[in-house]
């Protein structure tokens, strides 16, 4: 197997920034305190510190491919429209009317020249100024007032490979300063496709009743595919497909950034055939594959399809590129309570037996209702029920959870067995710096 990640040496990349972490490195152990899945206070440190200062995922610029195209979301707990204006520029404005603050646009998505605000009338263009004012003798009319009245653009906005970043605080590094290693991965899965990739309209959208770290937790931890997705496991093998732990590595990126790479449960549409994908896909994989290797070089090329990988983005993109291709969004709405939304990413020009196979086969593991996500959600929501058990349980180590699995390797580089837990260490690492102390909250170090 490829990889274009060399081993590096140790770091301060394994200290850690607050009493929330336990990390031994006599004993190798590494506990994570259960207050930072429950706590107002964290979730409310996380909010400033994490998303109110770093970059953000907020779509993909295919979501919108048509002047005046939009979709609003919400990110941070900030409502936001994300709107391809009508010079075609790709735009993000706060979705609050500057007049008194009411949520301009109630559409979900939509095409449009201007916004306009039901309350009283006031009207933007999607450039964002100030299209028109009712009564408007009443006000003002120097045009540094007037222009004060445009909609708030986000402070900053990126854009790598169509991915759309946006952040709240406009001293950030610049996007691909915060990307770092994980930029190549991204551009790995948007050179799949030789005429370029797109998102498919429609997005999933579900709640989870769990703590938004938990989602970072499972999309990082290889140990639980076999015991979790044991009715999966089942049916693969009964497609004629082995599936194996060995050979597959989880690294960790640097800035919070994880990558699982994936060897042993590789079935991807149009990179490695399956049994279950049919003979036409087997066909269609091979000249798929010399495409590849003819377009990007046959390095490459490999690298790209040879493997399945889960990516972490800090702290709120996952893009699973295995089996179909998912892009997920995490944004967390209390303590216990995380909204998830994804998209499929898919070749452009794809053929519709393809492209039906590809949503077939993604509705089947990690859609909301296929074989993989609803045990996830499951475990994740179990957990959050789980760690109230302990609450308030001050001796030893009973309100711990433990991420001690393989620490070992964390000393000799930023690889590690995807069945361990260093993914998870190097997030809850990063996680601990951004987040620092909280008083009468952190647990005691141990
Ligand atoms: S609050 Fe929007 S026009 Fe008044
Ligand atoms: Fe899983």
């Amino acid at each position: 197997m490829t990889t274009t990640l060399p081993l590096e040496p140790v770091t301060d990349r394994l200290d850690i920034g607050n009493s929330f972490i336990a990390q031994d490195w006599d004993a190798l152990t590494f506990k994570v305190h259960r207050s930072a899945y429950r706590e107002n206070a964290v979730f409310n440190r996380e909010r400033n510190e994490i998303w109110g200062h770093t970059w953000l995922y907020l779509g993909h610029e295919t979501e919108i491919p048509v002047n005046g195209d939009f979709k609003t979301r919400t990110l941070g707990g900030r409502p936001l429209i994300f709107v391809r204006d009508s010079n075609g520029v790709v735009q993000a404005y706060l979705n609050a009317c500057p007049h008194r603050g009411t949520i301009l646009c109630r559409e979900t998505e939509g095409r449009t020249k201007n916004f306009q605000c039901f309350y009283h009338a006031w009207t933007f263009r999607n450039s964002g100024e100030l299209a028109a004012l009712p009564d408007s003798d009443a006000y003002p009319t120097d045009s540094e007032f007037v222009d004060s009245l445009s909609l708030r653009k986000v402070p900053r906005l990126g854009i790598h490979e169509g991915f759309v970043f946006i952040a709240f605080d406009d001293t950030v590094p610049e996007l691909l300063d915060h990307l770092g290693k994980a930029a190549d991965f991204m551009s790995m899965t948007a050179t799949i496709g030789k005429d370029g990739m797109t998102t498919l309209p429609g997005v999933q959208k579900y709640s989870v009743r769990g703590n938004w770290k938990l989602a970072v937790e499972n999309a990082m931890d290889g140990y639980h595919f076999a015991p979790t997705h044991n009715t999966f496991v089942g049916y693969l093998r009964e497609t004629g497909f082995a599936v194996t732990d060995h050979d597959q590595y989880a690294h960790d990126l640097g800035d919070g950034h994880g990558l699982l790479v994936l060897t042993g449960h590789n079935g991807r549409i149009g990179m490695i055939w399956e049994p279950r994908f049919g003979e036409a896909e087997k066909i269609r994989t091979e000249s798929k594959r010399a495409e590849m290797a003819e377009r990007l070089g046959a390095d490459r090329a490999a690298t790209v399809a040879d493997a399945s990988r889960i990516l972490f983005v800090f702290p709120n993109l996952l893009l699973f590129d295995l089996e179909a291709l998912t892009i997920r969004q995490l944004e967390p709405v209390e303590p216990g309570v995380t909204d998830v939304r994804a998209w499929q990413f898919v070749e452009k020009g794809e053929p519709d037996d393809v492209r039906a196979l590809r949503l077939k086969t993604m509705a089947s593991f990690v859609g909301p209702g296929g074989l993989a996500t609803p045990d996830d959600i499951e475990a994740y929501e179990a957990v959050q029920r789980g760690i109230f058990a302990t609450a308030g349980f001050d001796s030893g180590d009973l309100d711990w959870s433990d991420m001690s699995r393989g620490m070992g390797d964390d000393l000799t580089g930023p690889r590690g067995r995807s069945t361990d837990e260093g993914a998870m260490r190097s997030f809850w690492r990063h996680w601990s710096k951004r987040v620092g102390e909280i008083a009468g909250v952190s647990g005691e170090a141990k």
